[in-house]
């Protein structure tokens, strides 16, 4: 089992690029996959989610090219050309692959079977039947968890639905069905969430309607193929955000970050003392925001963490969990039970690792609370329960610890960030996966 031994302390200095963004790569193939024509997307996250993806739509007969390592030319099979893979589709550790698969598989005329690895077969996935279903779908589930079965064949309706969980991807499987379906598909949210699926669904010339917190699209729209150029992903940059506001004196500066407002709301947690400087770029191919981000360490405060941020920040609360320790005073987060779904049980096994490290945290149902100890961590092992940004918060842990951490079960780490172990290593970070 691959594990990771971070030595303690560290600056960080220079410049840095983190990998495309996952959510983004995965839309593009998706969408491309079923546009009339060519899809051409560059700075493809080749990571091993968008990897399933990637292969589940070749499975389903679309014709995908790889000509450089982070470019995909998706060769579109049109609204109605995919059919039925041979085997069942293996989406690995990807719960986004999954869910937003069957909402393009709801409406087909084949069956589809999608299974994963052994985090993904624990996730619930009725999320996202329940509202197919009421479309038409016919969709069997296992005790709510995977492995799903979509049987082929069933006619979609449209529907106007109220998500009880303030969830992107359910929101996005319900506007990929939707394309399938008869009549103008209405989707509500009780709170935003990243709206990728909406952007780049107009990027592929989708007429949708936004109107407060809901989105309507008519059925039966054609979607043609494009270029999509993919910022760096902020949820991965998130973790040098974090490093940077503990370790970075003179700062440091990560280049071409997505900063979809929607993704951002790490920014505002870290208002807790951290010193970060946006500086915008143009905005390329694609509608998504980017910009480069300056951080240099600053002395943190606790916060309470209003829930509205909560799915603004939904991916980067390992890592801020990680500040809020070394932050001054108390740190409060609430209204965070979707964490308890994610990879891991990411309140369960954040709270595990932090008091290892000699924190005082208390788990609560659906959060967490953390009494900042201004900065240091005892060393000690850290089991990351196969959760890729679990391993990389800790990892950034080190930076404060006075012993070495190391941290078990690393490999998932290649799900979302390849390369994380040179990033880091060029960032000022001492660590080695062995
Ligand atoms: C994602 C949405 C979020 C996020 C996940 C990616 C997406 O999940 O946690 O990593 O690409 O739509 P939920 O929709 O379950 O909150």
């Amino acid at each position: 089992m691959k594990r990771y031994r971070v030595e303690p302390g560290g600056t960080l200095a220079g410049e840095l690029a983190v990998p495309g963004d996952k959510s983004i790569s995965h839309r593009a193939l998706m969408l491309g996959g079923i546009a009339e024509g060519e899809t051409d997307v560059r700075g493809f996250l080749t990571s091993e989610d968008c990897l399933a993806t990637l292969g589940a739509l070749r499975a389903l007969g679309v014709a995908i090219e790889t000509p450089e390592p982070r470019r995909v030319i998706v060769r579109g099979a049109g609204t109605a050309g995919l059919r039925g893979a041979a085997a069942p589709l293996d989406m690995g550790n990807a719960g986004t692959a999954m869910r937003l698969s069957m909402g393009l598989l709801a409406g087909r005329n084949f069956d589809s079977t999608l299974i994963g690895d052994s985090s993904l077969m624990r996730r619930p996935m009725e999320r996202v039947a329940a509202p197919l279903r009421l479309m038409g779908a016919r969709i069997d589930t296992h005790e709510g968890r995977p492995p799903v079965h979509i049987h082929g064949g069933a006619a979609l309706k449209a529907i106007d639905y109220q998500l009880p969980v303030a969830s992107a991807q359910v929101k996005s499987a319900i506007l990929l069905a939707g394309l399938a379906a008869d009549g103008r598909t209405r989707v509500t949210e009780p709170a935003p969430t990243r709206d990728h699926s909406e952007r780049m669904l107009a990027a592929f010339g989708v007429e949708l309607v936004r109107n407060g917190a809901s989105v309507a699209m008519e059925g039966g729209q054609t979607l043609r193929g494009t270029e999509v150029q993919v910022p760096g992903d902020f949820s991965s940059a998130a973790f040098f955000l974090v490093a940077g506001c503990l370790a970075a004196q003179h700062g440091i500066v990560l280049r071409n970050v997505g900063v979809n407002p929607t993704r951002t709301g790490l920014l505002e947690l870290l208002r807790m003392g951290a010193h970060v400087r946006i500086h915008p770029a143009p905005t390329p191919l694609g509608a998504e925001p980017i910009a480069d981000i300056e951080v240099r360490a600053g002395a943190l405060q606790g916060i309470n963490v209003p829930e509205s941020l909560v799915p603004l920040a939904i991916d980067e609360f390992p890592v801020f969990f990680v500040a809020a320790a070394c932050a001054e005073g108390e740190t409060l987060v609430r209204g965070a039970l979707e964490l308890r779904v994610k990879e891991s049980d990411r309140l369960a096994v954040m709270a595990e690792g932090l008091d290892r490290l000699g924190v005082e945290v208390d788990l609560l149902p659906d959060g967490l609370w953390i009494r900042g100890g201004g900065g240091r961590f005892s060393g000690g092992t850290i089991d990351s329960h196969g959760d890729h940004r679990i391993a990389m918060a800790f990892a950034v842990a080190a930076l404060r610890a006075s012993a070495p951490i190391e941290i078990l079960d690393v490999a998932n780490v290649a799900t979302s960030f390849p390369g994380f172990v040179e990033t880091a290593r060029a960032a000022g970070l001492a660590i080695a996966e062995q």
